[in-house]
């Protein structure tokens, strides 16, 4: 069980951070290689050729580790909407198909596919969970029931970013496999906190925004492509992705093809010399905790909250349909919700309130002082906080 690792954080001690859904804090050695990568273009020539090559790929190597995938499958992107847009633009769309995306998704994995549908003559189902006991169980279900023969693509996380609310990708993708539509992740809530296999999901393609639970800065991202895009064609015509381009001398002696894999799909300067440093060391730590562990971790440090949560009245999804490092409290009927907000923002407890549902998302950061600034806040939201005749 790993224990409370704050210390390689430059968190104040007044602080609640429970967010890491919104965006997680530097660690401390990831702010190291920022710094030393932004010192390394105050004299340019120690920057050689093949560093435009060398730390991408290695980059690759550890995002494939953390989600099982060879490193040639894996695409450098600038954002979970451009991994979705790279999907949307190879996946083939008539009249008459569906996409089948969860209700209240994150935009970035909408907007993408309401275009390719609006521009096929083709429906967007959106599947609405029900506001009953069992809800995620339910919903998965509700899911299944809408991958038919018409469905092209699938598109959803693997929690909810919103309340946490988890889809069994296992199961569907495998739906989703017998009607032939493809599997798009968007994993950018999961992968890193989560434990994330491709060879079980069998996702067509799995993307992910670095900067939260990568723990990597913001504007980089990583994307798997699985075989069904190998011969797709990429948003824009980066000259890294083609073969030869390592050598600088040779650089208009155009070449037709790209190199092996997803790397078609990189963004133009993926070879980022501040970022893509700063994404290394934050993929390292990550990969040395385990996605497991951290689970684990916020497993047992919520195991309370959410107990004393439950007995206060307020709701919190069964523990197998939710993650246990983002998950949303929602409030019990006629509790007044600015008052809540102002409550948190007094103890300084950081969480997000998403509808009438706080989002808690924690990280190995977190203690039981953070847990108990938050309970002390859902008890007081509590006490004088319902509306009269509510
Ligand atoms: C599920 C999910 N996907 C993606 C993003 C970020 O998207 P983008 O990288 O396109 O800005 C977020 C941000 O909150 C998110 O919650």
């Amino acid at each position: 069980m790993l224990s409370c690792q704050k210390q390689l954080f430059s968190l104040p001690d007044n602080v609640h951070y429970l967010n890491c859904a919104y965006m997680s804090p530097l660690l401390r050695r990831v702010e190291q290689a920022g710094i030393e990568g932004l010192r390394r273009k105050r004299l340019p020539a120690g920057i050689a050729p093949e560093d435009f090559f060398r730390e991408s790929d290695h980059a690759r190597a550890l995002f494939g580790r953390l989600v099982n995938a060879e490193p040639a499958r894996i695409a450098i992107i600038p954002a979970a909407s451009y991994g979705l847009a790279t999907a949307a633009r190879n996946t083939p769309l008539s009249r008459g198909r569906s996409i089948v995306l969860a209700h209240d998704q994150y935009p970035s994995n909408v907007y993408i596919w309401q275009r390719l549908a609006r521009e096929a003559g083709a429906e967007v189902r959106t599947v609405i969970p029900p506001d009953a006991p069992g809800r995620g169980a339910a919903w998965n279900a509700r899911l299944l029931d809408a991958i038919d023969a018409r469905t092209a693509v699938v598109a959803l996380g693997n929690v909810h970013w919103a309340d946490g609310t988890r889809f069994d990708l296992e199961r569907i993708g495998a739906h989703a496999r017998e009607v032939g539509a493809a599997l798009v992740v968007d994993g950018t809530q999961s992968v890193g906190a989560l434990p994330f296999d491709v060879a079980r999901v069998q996702p067509d393609a799995l993307v992910c925004a670095a900067y939260k639970w990568l723990l990597g800065p913001y504007s980089i991202g990583l994307a798997y492509f699985g075989p069904r895009y190998d011969a797709g064609i990429p948003l824009e015509e980066t000259w890294l992705a083609r073969v030869h381009s390592e050598d600088f001398r040779r650089l208009v002696e155009y070449e037709d093809e790209y190199r092996a894999g997803a790397v078609r799909y990189d963004v133009g300067e993926r070879s980022n010399f501040i970022v893509l440093p700063m994404l290394i060391a934050a993929l390292e730590q990550v990969l040395e905790w385990a996605p497991a562990r951290i689970q684990e971790y916020c497993r047992a440090l919520s195991a309370e909250l959410l107990e004393e949560a439950r007995a206060l009245g307020y709701r919190v999804e069964e523990e197998a349909w939710r993650g246990a490092h983002l998950f949303g409290v929602r409030t019990p009927p006629g509790l007044d919700l600015e008052r809540l907000q102002r409550l948190l923002a007094e103890q300084n407890v950081i969480a997000s309130l998403r509808g009438s549902a706080l989002r808690v998302s924690p990280h190995v950061y977190n203690d039981r002082q953070d847990i108990e600034a938050l309970l002390d806040v859902l008890r007081g939201a509590l006490e004088t906080g319902r509306r009269p005749g509510a």
